[in-house]
């Protein structure tokens, strides 16, 4: 049986690989957007691309939150392209978006649709507004499935993955709400990599969708390879997906998850309490249990990038 769930995302190419994989995957309620990788309004548009090039009629998608909680705004451009879709050439969208907003679209089918999970894969802005506006959300929401973090260094600043980066205030209010979360972090996404030859596959599918998919991270592959010299960009957000599934994609610990919010080198940094883990295999010790605070996440420490492949290309197969 598919799980219900509602991605909540900024495309963003690694986005559109997670609603690729979610429209197959996943019974897909709803998708909603939040500013990140691009503006808002560039987010919204970008997923209303994605719903009709891939034919994912039916699916509902929410405009969210423009900005941060507090922190000032920030994008990622400078990896993503202008659009944030840069690669391929898409026409206008013409798909309707629902006049709901999308904190309200997440309370109301999270009422209607039990087990309904969440797969945030871009800044938490969406979720800790919702959390804020109706409490009671905790309760209903089973599984937060969420790219963001990093159990070691980060991304947009040495400390910090960019997702979490964009508004610490929201993933602390998320990691704080007692949902039960897994985070997929840097540390395991960056070993899912979109490769040349990964890439050169995806081409000799030779569909629309494989097409326009290629073009993408093509760009995104070389934006990254410009940037740190890594030959293939990082599938980050489709792992998301890819973790209520299959259980065999990642690996998990639990272990406590605070938001830094006040260091200078460190804002935005998850602070991972992985002191009961092996150091050099991350499986727990027998001397160590759990020290400090209680977990309040399962953590994605290993990953298995064949198994990922080999799901994503069968979902990608299946596009018109
Ligand atoms: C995350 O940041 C965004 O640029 C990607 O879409 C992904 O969600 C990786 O740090
Ligand atoms: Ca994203």
């Amino acid at each position: 049986m598919r799980p219900p769930a509602i991605i909540d995302c900024d495309p963003g190419q690694d986005d559109v690989m997670a609603i690729l994989l979610g429209g197959r995957l996943l019974d897909l309620r709803a998708i909603t957007t939040v500013f990140g990788n691009v503006s808002l309004e560039q987010t919204t548009r970008n997923a209303r691309q994605v719903v009709e090039f891939a034919e994912l009629t039916g699916i509902p998608i929410a405009m969210g939150m423009a900005q941060p909680l507090v922190r000032d705004i920030q994008h990622a451009s400078e990896i993503h392209g202008e659009t944030g879709l840069d690669g391929p050439t898409l026409p206008p969208p013409s798909v309707p978006l629902v006049e709901e907003h999308a904190t309200d679209v997440i309370i109301a089918r999270t009422r209607e649709i039990e087990g309904l999970a969440l797969v945030p894969i871009g800044p938490l802005t969406n979720i800790a507004t919702a959390l804020h506006r109706d409490p009671s959300l905790a309760a209903r929401v089973p599984q937060i499935s969420l790219m963001g973090g990093s159990l070691t260094f980060g991304n947009t600043t040495p400390t910090a993955e960019f997702n979490i980066w964009c508004d610490p205030e929201a993933a602390h209010v998320v990691f704080t709400s007692g949902i039960p979360i897994k985070m997929i972090g840097l540390n395991v996404t960056r070993q899912v990599a979109a490769t040349p030859e990964r890439r050169a596959q995806i081409r000799s599918m030779g569909r629309r969708t494989s097409g326009i998919v290629a073009d993408m991270l093509d760009f995104y592959s070389e934006r990254v390879r410009a940037l740190t010299g890594v030959p293939g960009g990082a599938m980050h957000d489709p792992l998301a997906v890819a973790a209520l599934v299959d259980p065999d994609v990642l690996r998990f610990e639990p272990m406590h998850v605070a938001i830094e919010l006040r260091g200078t080198h460190t804002y935005g940094m998850t602070v991972c309490d992985a002191r009961h883990l092996h150091v050099t295999d991350l499986t727990p010790t027998r001397a160590n249990g759990h020290r400090g605070a209680a977990p309040n996440a399962e953590v994605a420490v290993g990953a298995n990038p064949d198994r990922f492949w080999e799901m994503f290309l069968d979902a990608l197969a299946s596009y018109p």
